[in-house]
């Protein structure tokens, strides 16, 4: 393999077997989860791609950790522990924990919304931030530059705010009705695209001018920060951590996903920079919605392994390793002329599904049908980013029409090694050299919100 691609920085101290099983089998289990490899048991998976949360290795030092969890209700020292690393990386005053990223959502999200007809601006809302924006009553809107739409194109920070188009959207519904500007970084929807400082900066002054306050949705903000130190001008003598603290600086809030970057199973972090009105409004919220302050639905070792993972996840040589993995994976099959979002980003390679199979129209799921083929050549449960994804436009009710029509194939941290994405790229390439075969799909069962994990759906003849 070319040395261009960093090798583990780890050995493997325990071994969790999977399996491949036969093919006529996998045919079988599709049908049966209505064609929805969420229904699939995992069991029945051989390499699972299907989301890189919650799926990591945690390390040596982590498991350690867990042993000292303080499972105390209420003023646990596992939550000082954490508290105190959280406040490290951020420099912001006040910590919560929250059971996931979407806990957090809930109980900050709608602190923001105090009329109606107010929307949340980001660079690409992540589905359940959406959701949580349209729960509280607000409309989530996206604003990232048009690059991030052509797959084929270069752009070394393909998540970033499009500038004018976020003025424009300010001017247009008025200030006061945008409830806040949500960095989302990285950019998970569009590729786990990377967002420059440069245009973090200046999207965060554009808030400031106008009084609107700054949520940074950071489930991978190293990544991001690592992606700024390879690729912009001026932060290659800076640590991952410097970078990661002068984007905290522009904010006043910070949600993660612990279940990411955090590198633990389950987790969520609410921190706020200096607003203690705000920080007693989401104590207030914590309480009945996710759990007393100090554990916010969280265990004690939960918050040990995360306080201890948090740092890990700002390694260089991890860092280097993880993103190489994402980038191999994606270099095999541009090399074979499988169009992905190009350049791969952190977590993720994105397969560009309207580019394989232009003759399924989005609203039969063109990614969703590669997916299913990809599960049945070979195993790999990866995860459709696209319309079915998006849902129904909730005032007209009518499906989302998107150019980013993606099979995800995301990748979990220090699990897999470069022989498992190997097989992966195989699967890949055979589906792409049979894709005219491929087949839209229609819905048998649609659930109204967050549709795709649980709906129901068989292929159109
Ligand atoms: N924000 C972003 C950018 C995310 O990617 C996710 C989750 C969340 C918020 C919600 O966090 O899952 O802990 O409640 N993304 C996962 C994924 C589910 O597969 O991309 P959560």
């Amino acid at each position: 393999m070319n040395q261009n691609y960093k090798a583990e920085p780890y050995r493997i101290k325990m071994v969790e077997p999977i399996r491949e099983i036969p093919k006529t089998k996998r045919i079988k289990l599709l049908k049966n989860a209505g064609y929805n490899p969420f229904a699939l048991k995992s069991e029945d998976v051989y390499i699972d791609l299907l989301t890189d949360s919650g799926t990591g290795a945690m390390s040596q030092a982590q498991w350690g950790a867990l042993m000292q969890g303080d499972e105390a209700y209420a003023g646990s020292r596992s939550f000082y522990r954490l508290e105190s690393v959280v406040k490290h990386i951020t420099n912001y005053q006040y910590f919560i924990p929250a059971h996931q990223g979407r806990g957090a959502e809930q109980v900050v999200l709608p602190q923001f919304v105090h009329k109606k007809g107010m929307s949340f601006i980001s660079n690409m809302h992540f589905d359940t931030t959406r959701a949580h924006v349209e729960l509280a009553g607000a409309r989530a809107i996206d604003c990232v530059i048009d690059e991030c739409f052509d797959t084929a194109k270069h752009h070394p920070f393909k998540g970033n705010f499009n500038l004018e188009k976020l003025k424009r959207i300010i001017e247009d519904k008025g200030s006061d009705n945008i409830a806040g500007i949500i960095l989302t970084i990285t950019n998970n929807s569009a590729g786990g695209q990377p967002v420059s400082m440069e245009n973090l900066e200046a999207t965060a002054k554009i808030a400031r001018s106008y009084g609107i306050p700054v949520i940074i949705d950071g489930a991978r903000f190293s990544e991001n920060a690592y992606f700024v130190k390879m690729r912009e001008e001026g932060y290659q003598d800076h640590s991952i951590l410097e970078i990661a603290q002068e984007v905290f600086a522009m904010a006043d809030v910070f949600l993660m996903s612990a279940k990411k970057d955090g590198l633990v199973n389950m987790g969520g972090i609410i921190a706020i920079k200096d607003n203690e009105q705000l920080f007693k409004k989401v104590q207030g919220a914590i309480v009945p919605m996710e759990g007393f302050p100090t554990y916010g639905g969280m265990s004690g070792r939960d918050m040990e392994a995360l306080a201890v993972g948090l740092q890990e996840g700002l390694e260089e040589d991890y860092l280097r390793h993880r993103i190489d993995q994402v980038r191999y994976l994606g270099d095999q099959l541009r090399e074979a002329g499988v169009p992905i979002q190009y350049p791969t980003g952190g977590h993720a390679v994105f397969v560009d599904a309207k580019a394989i199979a232009p003759h399924i129209p989005y609203d039969q799921f063109p990614a969703q049908s590669v997916v299913n083929a990809l599960y049945i050549e070979s195993g790999v449960r990866a995860v459709e980013i696209g319309s079915l994804l998006l849902g129904r436009d909730p005032d007209t009710n009518e499906n989302i029409d998107t150019p980013l029509q993606f099979m995800r194939l995301t990748i979990p941290r220090r699990t897999y090694t470069y022989n498992h994405l190997k097989v992966v790229a195989d699967g890949v390439i055979k589906v792409f050299n049979d894709r005219k075969k491929l087949k839209g799909l229609t819905f048998t069962y649609e659930p109204q919100i967050l549709r795709h994990f649980t709906a129901k759906m068989q292929p159109i003849k």
